[in-house]
């Protein structure tokens, strides 16, 4: 199965080029008067979940011939190829089956011989134990004692994920246990992180797909020392576990065989946080609570797999975003969240889209003639609204934007939570409707003649500025799962439009390797490879400075 190639050449991407042109000069305003009931035939529910996408230059034409281009590059065989197990992931050959991980227990889904239901629901059972036993105070390190702080160690796809859920999910926490995460290398988070625990009721988690993350390592490394200096070394496996595909790497680390957590190669880094990956979440929130993230996330998967494209979220979503960024030349997309347990949604948003569609060569190593993965970025409201809202309303760039929130808040603040909403909404109205001369005129009619002249053109907006928003009931468990498996296939859906490998990510490791040539040089060996001049007057000026 392959995309008609290059896919600028489908019928169905001339048809839209074309269709843009017209549409370019449309106001939404007058594509919200010409319907009255625009918000009803442009948004779609789930039971408590609402994503509106009516405040977006489209028209149902505009739908139709995306779909229409969607089908010229087989998305739903595609789709069925995915949830199939087959090997999506052509470069590693690889399935990418995360949809595997949130189906309910006692399925019976095969990979080639393997039964990995049986697997996956092994390694659930084993994380309801380990984390009910640490919740309960059963779990007890080498002193005895209860555990009160987790430190989840890793990077990337084995950080992002779990830190944003047990941000995100903060209202449903263990009173006693604190969550800590540990990503970068740099050594002030560490150090001062270290500095806070007490080793006797602390456990570290060090989350690696593969077990050779120099980062994750490294940190892994000073946790362990830091322990050991503190409580002696036979007190490791007790405040030690490991999540990872490589078995072996964990084990020669030092950690004890049944505190290791598997995962599966058929397990992207970045859609990880459903396996034992996301095991401080389970500790965080509980496993029924983690299990009702998987469902909400598996409720998703079957919206996407089974609901034709015209009613289907991920992939209307998805075609949207193709939409601005290649038809419009829109080259960034913002995420703003209005809920600050939320704050690294971007981030989170940034692996997703950008690592996954981050990508120059088509399937089968034919260069793109088209954009790819937008530029994501964003920041929780009402803050960002005092930060970068300016541009996003004035700017000369438009951005596309996704304002997610929620109706009910954790805590019991009802009018913060107006305010908070009433925010998220007049800002998409006033993206959307901006306001014309003659409106301006009105507002500042008490001026004097030269002052209201010299004004106006600042206090005018333009509008038609498109966005989405999803409003969900609460943010629980379960909706924080359907959200991120919408973006999740929304992701996808745009990879099988420009028909790129969602799932590798060669990208990343030319840096790493060079990173590991320039280690041993600061150590005081000669240069394994020869340096471009900058990178050499760095390293000097670094051996100078240290
Ligand atoms: O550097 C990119 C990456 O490979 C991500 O894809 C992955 O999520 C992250 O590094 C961490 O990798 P690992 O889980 O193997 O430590």
């Amino acid at each position: 199965m392959v995309n008609p190639a290059p896919v600028t050449r489908a019928s169905a991407w001339e048809a839209l080029a074309s269709h843009c042109q017209s549409l370019k000069a449309m106001h939404l305003r007058e594509l919200f008067a010409r319907d009255p009931r625009r918000a009803e035939h442009f948004s779609r529910e789930l039971p408590d979940f609402l994503v509106d996408y009516s405040k977006h230059r489209v028209t149902e034409e505009t739908l139709e011939l995306l779909r229409a281009l969607a089908r010229a590059c087989a998305l739903p065989a595609w789709t069925a190829k995915m949830f199939a197990g087959e090997l999506v992931n052509t470069t590693e050959h690889r399935a990418a089956l995360h949809v595997a991980l949130r189906e309910p227990l006692g399925g019976s889904r095969k990979l080639g011989t393997v039964d990995i239901s049986a697997e996956v629901d092994g390694v659930r059972q084993r994380m309801r134990k380990v984390s009910d036993d640490i919740r309960d105070g059963g779990w007890v390190g080498a002193t005895g004692e209860s555990i009160k702080d987790v430190v989840h160690i890793g990077i990337g796809g084995s950080l992002l994920g779990p830190q944003l859920a047990v941000e995100a999910l903060t209202a449903y926490g263990h009173p006693r246990l604190s969550i800590h995460f540990l990503g970068n290398v740099d050594s002030a988070p560490v150090a001062a992180l270290l500095s806070e625990l007490d080793p006797a009721r602390t456990l570290f988690i060090i989350a690696s797909k593969t077990f050779a993350t120099e980062e994750t390592l490294t940190n892994a490394d000073t946790a362990r020392v830091w322990l050991e200096t503190k409580l002696g070394s036979a007190a490791v496996p007790r405040h030690f576990m490991a999540v990872t595909a490589n078995r072996e790497g964990a084990l020669a680390f030092g950690i004890a065989g049944d505190s290791i957590f598997e995962f599966w190669d058929w397990v992207g880094g970045r859609l990880s946080l459903w396996s034992s990956i996301g095991l401080p979440i389970a500790i965080a929130i509980g496993m029924d609570r983690f299990e009702e993230m998987l469902a909400g996330a598996h409720e998703m998967d079957r919206h996407f797999a089974e609901t034709p494209l015209e009613r289907n979220l991920p992939a209307t979503l998805g075609l949207l975003a193709v939409w601005y960024n290649d038809f419009f030349g829109w080259g960034t997309h913002a995420v703003l969240p209005y809920d600050e347990g939320m704050r690294l949604l971007p981030a989170y948003l940034q692996q997703l889209e950008m690592e996954s569609n981050g990508k120059s060569v088509t399937r089968d190593g034919t260069p793109v003639d088209c954009d790819t993965a937008p530029i994501v970025w964003g920041g929780t409201g009402t803050n960002s609204q005092h930060a970068f809202f300016q541009m996003l309303h004035q700017g000369t760039r438009i951005v596309p934007g996704d304002f997610i929130v929620a109706a009910q808040s954790g805590a019991p603040l009802p009018r913060h939570q107006d305010l908070l909403v009433a925010n998220c909404f007049a800002q998409t109205e006033a993206l959307m409707l901006g306001r014309t001369a003659a409106e301006v005129e009105g507002d500042l009619a008490d001026l004097p003649d030269g002052e209201r002249a010299a004004l106006l053109p600042h206090r005018v907006f333009q509008g038609n500025r498109p966005s989405t928003t999803i409003l969900v009931k609460r943010l629980d468990p379960r909706a924080f799962g359907m959200l991120l498996a919408l973006y999740e296939h929304k992701v996808f859906v745009q990879g099988v439009i420009w028909g790129v490998n969602s799932f590798d990510q060669w990208g990343v490791e030319l840096g790493k390797k060079l990173a590991k040539n320039i280690v041993p040089e600061l150590d005081g060996e000669s240069a394994r490879e020869p340096h471009d001049v900058s990178t050499a007057g760095l390293i000097a000026r670094y051996l100078d400075w240290r």
